[in-house]
Parts: C-alpha cells; sequence; structure tokens
C-alpha cells in the first residue's frame, strides 16, 4: 500500500518519477505528489486523485535530475492535498514520502514535537518533522535520520530530500517493501521493480532496519547501528510488455483471458525432465515429514486455500487448517507436534500474513510461500517457495493469481501422495475449460443484464468445493462493483440468510458436484418460491434443463478452476455495467502492506 519511487541521475527526474508512480498506481491511488530537487531548493507538487491528474499539474519545466515521488493509499487523514505525500519538514528543507505506519507517531509528537505546528493528519509528517528537529543536534543529515529512524516503532518504506544535500536521497526501509536500482547513469528507489524497468533491471533488495545513502553513482547501505552492508545486485525477471495493458480496456479482462496461458505455464514449469509432475525435493521433504499443514492467506487467496485443503487431504492424506491471516496472530491454535507452514500470498506482501510468518518462524517452524512474486517479502524470509508463473497481476482483483493458486496447489498436494489420477492431462482439460467458458462472455454479460441491473445486493450459493467458489464471487463482485454480495453454503441459508431473499433477489447457485447437486438445486427451489431471481451454474455431465450456464466437463476435483471464471466474468461486466473503476476499485489496494 502506497508506492514510493526516487530517481538521482543524469537526466530528467520528473518523467521517470512519474512513470514509475503509473507502475505503482496499484498500491494505491487516493492521492499523489512528487518532490524536485531543482538546485534553488526543493519544489513539491502533489494533489488528491490519480497520476493522471498529477501529471497534467506538474509543471514539466522544472529542471531536475532528483526527486522523489509518492502514490498513496490513505491509512491516517482523508485523501485530500494536506495529507498527500511529499510532507515537508517546518522549514521546507526535509521533503519526504512515507510506506507504512508509524505506531508511536503521537507519543514521538508529544516528545519531541510539541511546538511544532503539524500541517497534516498523517503519521508521515511526523518523520520529518522529527529529521529537522534532529538535525540540530546531530552532526549531520545522515546522523539525524539515522536516530530518527531507532526512534520509530512500525512498518516504513522511506524517501527523503535534504535541500542542503542536493546529490543525496536518503532511504530506509522496515517491513515496507524498497528496492534500490542501478542504471547506467543513475540511482532509483521504488517499492516494486516493475516501477524502474524502464531505466534498469538491476536490482539490490535491501533488509529491515536498513538506510541508504543514494547518490547517481553510489549506494552505500548501512544498518541502523551504524554497519556498512555489501550486497550483491539481482536481475528482476519481469517483462515490459507484461506489465502493459496493450489492446484491453482493463488489465482485469487481459488477466482473465491469460487463465488458460497460466496453467500451462504452471504445468510446464511443475514438470521434472521426466516429464512428470513434481516440485522441489526440499518442499517436498517439508509436506512430507509435516504432521498437520497450516495454510495462512487472506481474502482471495484464503479462498484458494480452502480448496488447497481438500487437495492436501485427499491426494496426500495431509491433515489440513486454513486460517484467515489477520485472525491468526491474536488466536494461534494448539499446534500439531510437527506443523508446517503453507503461506498464500499474490504480492507475498500482505502484512498480515507476514505477522504470522515473523510469528510462527520465531518458533521455530518451518515455512512455506506459495506467491506469485519471486523476491517478495514473504518468499525471502520463508524457507521455501513456490512459485506460481501467472506473470503480474495489475488489477486490484485477483483472477488469473487465484486460478495459478489453485492449479499449484492441486500439483503440490499430488506431488505429495500417491493418486492414480492423471493430473496433467486433467490440467491440460482444465485449461481448454476455462477457454471455451471465456469464449462465452457474451453469455455471461446477459446474465449480468438480466439479474443484476437494478440490485443493491446478490448471493452466491454452492455446496462441498462449489461453496468456496461461491465465496470467491461474491469477494469479486463486492470489490468491483460495490453490489453488497455474500457467499453461503447452500444448506446455511435456511439457518438465517434466506430471510433476506426478496422478489428479484439475484441468486447465483453452482452445481458441479455430483454428490450434492439434487442438495443445491433443492435450496434454488427454496429461495426462487421466495421471489429470488436465481441462475444455476452447472457441469457437462450433470446439467438439468433450465440451467443458466453449463460448464466444460472437467475433473471434479478441478471445477474450482472453471467454475470461478463465470463468476470474475459476471463481476466484471457488473463492474462495467455501473461505470466503476474496474482495475482501481475505490478504498481498495493490490498490495495490503499495512495490518
Ligand atoms: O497478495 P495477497 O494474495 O496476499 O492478497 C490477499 C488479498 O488482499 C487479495 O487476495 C484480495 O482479496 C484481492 N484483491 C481480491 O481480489
Amino acid at each position: 500500500m502506497c508506492g514510493i519511487t526516487g530517481y538521482i541521475g543524469e537526466q530528467q527526474a520528473t518523467p521517470v518519477l512519474l512513470e514509475g508512480l503509473k507502475k505503482l498506481e496499484y498500491r494505491g491511488y487516493d492521492s499523489a505528489g512528487i518532490a524536485l530537487q531543482t538546485g534553488q531548493g526543493v519544489v513539491v507538487c502533489k494533489e488528491k486523485g490519480r497520476i493522471a491528474d498529477l501529471t497534467k499539474m506538474v509543471d514539466l519545466n522544472v529542471q531536475s535530475t532528483a526527486g522523489i515521488g509518492h502514490t498513496r493509499w490513505a491509512t491516517h487523514g482523508v485523501p485530500d492535498r494536506k495529507n498527500s505525500h511529499p510532507h515537508q519538514s517546518q522549514s521546507g528543507r526535509f521533503t519526504l514520502v512515507h510506506n507504512g505506519v508509524i505506531e508511536n507517531y503521537l507519543q514521538l509528537q508529544r516528545d519531541y514535537l510539541q511546538e511544532v505546528e503539524m500541517i497534516s493528519d498523517t503519521d508521515t509528517e511526523v518523520i520529518v518533522q522529527l529529521i529537522e528537529k534532529l538535525s540540530s543536534e546531530e552532526v549531520s543529515t545522515e546522523a539525524a535520520f539515522r536516530k530518527a529512524l531507532t526512534l520509530l516503532h512500525g512498518s516504513y518504506a522511506i524517501a527523503m530530500l535534504d535541500e542542503q544535500d542536493p546529490d543525496t536521497l536518503y532511504i530506509a526501509k522496515n517491513r515496507s517493501p524498497l528496492l534500490v536500482g542501478v542504471g547506467a547513469d543513475c540511482r532509483v528507489v521504488a517499492s516494486d521493480a516493475m516501477a524502474m524497468l524502464q531505466v534498469t533491471d538491476q536490482f539490490i533488495e535491501l533488509h529491515d532496519e536498513e538506510m541508504v545513502l543514494l547518490r547517481k553513482d553510489e549506494v552505500k547501505i548501512f544498518t541502523l547501528g551504524g554497519e556498512r552492508m555489501e550486497r550483491a545486485l539481482y536481475t528482476a525477471q519481469l517483462d515490459q510488455s507484461d506489465l502493459e495493458k496493450g489492446t484491453y480496456p482493463h488489465y482485469m479482462l487481459k488477466e482473465m483471458d491469460e487463465q488458460p496461458t497460466v496453467i500451462r505455464k504452471i504445468v510446464d514449469a511443475y514438470s521434472n525432465e521426466s516429464g512428470k509432475l513434481s516440485i522441489d525435493s526440499k518442499v517436498l521433504q517439508a509436506f512430507k515429514g509435516a504432521d498437520r499443514l497450516y495454510i495462512i492467506a487472506a481474502g482471495t487467496s484464503y479462498h484458494a486455500g480452502l480448496i488447497g485443503k481438500q487437495y492436501f487431504e485427499k491426494f496426500a492424506g495431509i491433515p489440513v487448517e486454513v486460517h484467515i491471516s489477520s485472525e491468526f496472530g491474536y488466536n494461534m491454535p494448539l499446534l500439531s507436534k510437527k506443523p508446517l507452514f503453507l503461506f498464500i500470498t499474490q504480492s507475498g506482501e500482505t502484512a498480515d500474513s507476514r505477522q504470522v510468518l515473523v510469528k510462527v518462524k520465531a518458533l521455530g517452524y518451518p515455512t512455506v510461500t506459495l506467491t506469485n512474486v519471486q523476491g517478495s517479502t514473504l518468499s525471502r524470509e520463508s524457507d521455501h517457495t513456490l512459485l506460481l508463473h501467472a506473470g503480474p497481476e495489475i488489477a486490484v482483483a485477483s483472477t488469473k493469481a487465484y486460478v495459478a493458486q489453485v492449479a499449484v496447489l492441486a500439483i503440490c498436494a499430488y506431488a505429495c501422495g500417491e493418486s492414480d489420477l492423471e493430473l496433467k492431462k486433467e490440467l491440460s482439460i482444465a485449461a481448454n475449460a476455462i477457454q471455451t467458458v471465456l469464449d462465452s462472455k457474451e453469455d455471461v454479460r446477459k446474465v449480468v443484464e438480466e439479474t443484476l441491473t437494478d440490485t443493491r445486493n446478490a448471493f452466491f450459493i454452492g455446496r462441498n468445493l462449489d461453496f468456496y467458489v461461491s465465496l470467491e464471487g461474491a469477494l469479486k463482485l463486492k470489490e468491483i462493483s460495490y453490489i453488497q454480495a455474500e457467499g453461503f453454503a447452500g444448506g446455511e441459508l435456511k439457518h438465517g440468510t434466506i430471510a433476506l431473499i426478496e422478489e428479484g433477489t439475484p441468486v447465483f447457485a453452482l452445481a458441479t458436484q455430483r454428490d450434492v447437486s439434487p442438495n443445491i438445486r433443492g435450496n434454488v427451489k427454496e429461495v426462487t418460491a421466495r421471489g429470488a431471481k436465481t441462475s444455476i451454474f452447472s457441469i457437462e455431465g450433470i446439467q438439468e434443463e433450465g440451467d443458466r450456464f453449463v460448464l466444460p466437463h472437467v475433473h471434479e476435483l478441478l471445477t474450482p478452476l472453471v467454475a470461478v471464471i463465470p463468476f470474475q466474468l459476471i463481476s466484471y461486466y457488473a463492474a462495467l455495467q455501473r461505470e466503476c473503476d474496474v482495475d482501481q476499485p475505490r478504498n481498495l489496494a493490490k498490495s495490503v502492506t499495512v495490518e
């Protein structure tokens, strides 16, 4: 949440900062700003709104080869100009952008800044005012910066300008992502490598509680204790074209369309030399050595985890618990003797999941992260990483990452057990089935026109695996169309929720599980009798007359891969119908780096 860019080099900084911020907009889009060293001082331009609004305001005549930029997801203070980053110290000497949350900012304000008049409502302003205050006591900006960092409790990625030292960017990181990039004639900093691919693919990872002095030809990394650190460069494995929408109107549509290819890529990536599905032998050992698997995840990744539980239990006989990461920390269950923690996270940056990782690592338990982003925080900090191979997912609504998570979970569970299933073949059938559903977009659009045009709420119901897909369908719909939606286990309706069914209430029912198909159809009858507008999504082999949409046949355990597709499309067309911002829905951000 929140994106940071910084540039110091030979070129004009403004276009690099703005281009970088555009790439980071997925991290937050409430307000944006840049600050530029001009030689005669620092110029700040910031405003509520998107990067496109900022770009219109920026004066391209300002000459500057060093600057910082920020795109915000508000935590402290409403999204307005006053709370937008960059923030400046009272005298204007220091200018700073920040991603994270400073937990003790009110205490710091009371202890050090009573005489300073705060302009914003943010925790960030306290950092920059504190640095100014300490700069009068310390021998250098470097020392004041370091001292201030040691006083902060919480998470931060920081980039700062000192008007009196135009040749340096001051950088720091703790529990919020930040990378330094090394270009031919510049040094850069960014929350995500994709922001700076425009100038370099060579990056340096920063660790928690480190600060950096960045000059156009130099990167000096220090611990907060002052020890100098050396670190090698790595090459970012990202393709610029993966980051573009191309001819698509929205990233979400592009990413949904990529799903068959993603499944095929995963099958390739997880096939060994003899063409059999397999996973890294160390990860395999970790799974096999566990007497219970604890899956930790949030949002869509949690929904994938629920499906993963069935795979590990059915294919490998490993008992599994699935936990919402934000809850796990307060209420850790009694653990088994040999637990293994599996973190599922598209971004690899989710703070809720990371706080669990930190806790269980401290207890000495083994950890695996299933992520789309190699080198992300959770990937670096866990013992093992399994990759999703889905390519960058930019739309806030997760689609191809979910399908990738389900597919990789199936492969891992399969690799841990001895099943007769020809999973490789079944996954390839599933990829084709996904393509068939994607080719029926117009039909799904009609479902939306028939059912969601005037509604204020909607229900998704299913049983067994279909229940988990219903949870995901409901999350997708509410997230991008703002229609209040709930996913329910069909059997639970009559225990309360059926009271909400009125004349015309849309109910989408999944019927892909043979054993429970009669039961879910019974639930559909119950809600139809009470006025609901019902649509059944069934699957070849168990379809019945009147079903609204029949999915191509796939193996029963792999139905979540295919059943989710019409629900993704429903949410997409519902969002379009309501003229919502599909890729950047209100109040959200792609990477949730605050707890
Ligand atoms: O990056 P992660 O998978 O850890 O993110 C978890 C959730 O924030 C994420 O899945 C969220 O629910 C999606 N935006 C839903 O589409």
